[in-house]
Order: C-alpha cells, then sequence, then structure tokens
C-alpha cells in the first residue's frame, strides 16, 4: 500500500519524506488555506520535497468549465500533480474530458459505492472515500471501503483507491488487508505506525544491558577497539 500523507504542512512533509517510506500527500482547501501561501507557489514547494511523489491539488470550482480550467492549470504547474476533483455532476462531467486527455484525476469526497463506481467509469486515476467522516456520522466507512475493492475488483477497473480520512492505524491496517492501493492520512497518525510500547521497552532493555557490558570491558563496538589499537 502506498502511504501518503494528508497534510500542506512542509516541516511534515520534510520529517515524512526523511523517513523514506512516503509516496505522495493529499492536500485539500482546507489543508491549503491553513499554511497560509500563494498556491502555486505552495504546491511546488510540495513537489520539490517530494521529489519523484504524487502531490494531489484541488480545484475550487464546482462548474464543468471551471473545473477544467483549474485542472488545467493545476496539471501544468508540475508532472507529478494529480488534479483532485470533488464527486458531484460537475466534476464528473470534467474527469471524463480530462481522463481522455491523459490528465489524472483523483475525484475526492466519495462517500458511496455507487458514486466510486461512476468515476470508475468516467476514467479516473484515483478514488477517495473518505472514511473517518462516515465514522463520524455513525456509520462504517471500513463497509464502503470493502465495497468499493470488491466492485473495482469484479470489473478490473483500474482507478486506484485511495483510502482518505483515516484517523488512526487500525483504519490503515484493515485498508491495507482489504488491498487499498493508497491510503492517506495526518501526520499525527502516520507517527503512530511507528510505536509499541514494547519496542520502547526492548530498546530500553537492550541498551541497558550494554552499558552495563560497557562499564565491565570499556567500549565494545569493533570501531572503537580498532580505534584504542591505533588502528
Ligand atoms: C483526502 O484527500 C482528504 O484531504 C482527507 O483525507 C480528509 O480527511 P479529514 O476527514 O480528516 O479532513
Amino acid at each position: 500500500m502506498k502511504i501518503f500523507l494528508d497534510t500542506a504542512n512542509l516541516d511534515e512533509l520534510r520529517q515524512g519524506v526523511s523517513l523514506g517510506v512516503v509516496d505522495g500527500v493529499t492536500t485539500n482547501p482546507t489543508l491549503v488555506a491553513r499554511e497560509k501561501k500563494p498556491f502555486r507557489e505552495h504546491i511546488l514547494d510540495i513537489c520539490e520535497i517530494l521529489k519523484d511523489g504524487i502531490v494531489n491539488a484541488e480545484v475550487v470550482s464546482t462548474d464543468t468549465e471551471g473545473i477544467l480550467r483549474e485542472a488545467h492549470e493545476l496539471a501544468s504547474w508540475h508532472p507529478n500533480i494529480v488534479v483532485k476533483v470533488p464527486m458531484i455532476p460537475d466534476g464528473v462531467r470534467a474527469l471524463s474530458v480530462l481522463a481522455k486527455e491523459g490528465i489524472r484525476v483523483n475525484v475526492t469526497l466519495v462517500f458511496s459505492a455507487p458514486q466510486a463506481l461512476l468515476v470508475a467509469k468516467a476514467g479516473a486515476y484515483i478514488v477517495s472515500p473518505f472514511l473517518g467522516r462516515l465514522d463520524d456520522i455513525g456509520e462504517d466507512g471500513l463497509i464502503l471501503l470493502r465495497d468499493i475493492m470488491q466492485i473495482y475488483r469484479a470489473y478490473n477497473f483500474q482507478t486506484q483507491v485511495l483510502a482518505a480520512s483515516l484517523r488512526h492505524p487500525i483504519h490503515i491496517i484493515e485498508a491495507a488487508k482489504m488491498g487499498a492501493h493508497i491510503g492517506t492520512m495526518p501526520f499525527k497518525v502516520f507517527e503512530q505506525l511507528f510505536n509499541h510500547p514494547l519496542t520502547d521497552k526492548g530498546l530500553a532493555g537492550f541498551l541497558k544491558d550494554w552499558g552495563k557490558a560497557h562499564e565491565m570491558l570499556g567500549d565494545i563496538m569493533p570501531s572503537a577497539v580498532g580505534r584504542k589499537a591505533g588502528q
């Protein structure tokens, strides 16, 4: 499963990318607005940090003509940009045109299987079901993800499924078990993926024991022994 960070914050992106397991980023108008910088400049800064990674940038128009205009502009900024378009009829109409032109589109704000079926038929590069926001209203986002995976496999749709609005590691593991192609998560959730109390406890134990040996024998790393012997 590809891991995307759901943030427009450059520090978070730098930290994430330095760990070597981040494949892309999803921004949205809320996340970009939070950073208080001109849109194009900010997206290009993100592209620079992500290097070969995918950068999702979203349109804000809600009519087909406006969506097409913005999508063409966003796609012209950098080859790694995927254009996010909302799941509305005008968005799907624009998607049909963009897909034929070879522009990669991520359809966002997807909350039902019929919506996901339509965007795959229209040629979306990525579909983004929002799991956490469904959980927030008492539904189960993972059920939606399972339905989408089943439908896409049944017809061999090439659209990649991006599990979005992920709120905790269980979301990510369940999405991975279902074979979701991508999971996007806030930096805080990404950090949680690294943690386990037994890892911390185990490491503390190893270092303590190593320290004891060090007290008895001096530095026991071969490189240090070599240095002492003047080699
Ligand atoms: C995805 O592309 C969206 O930016 C994101 O996952 C929304 O998540 P939220 O529900 O945490 O805002």
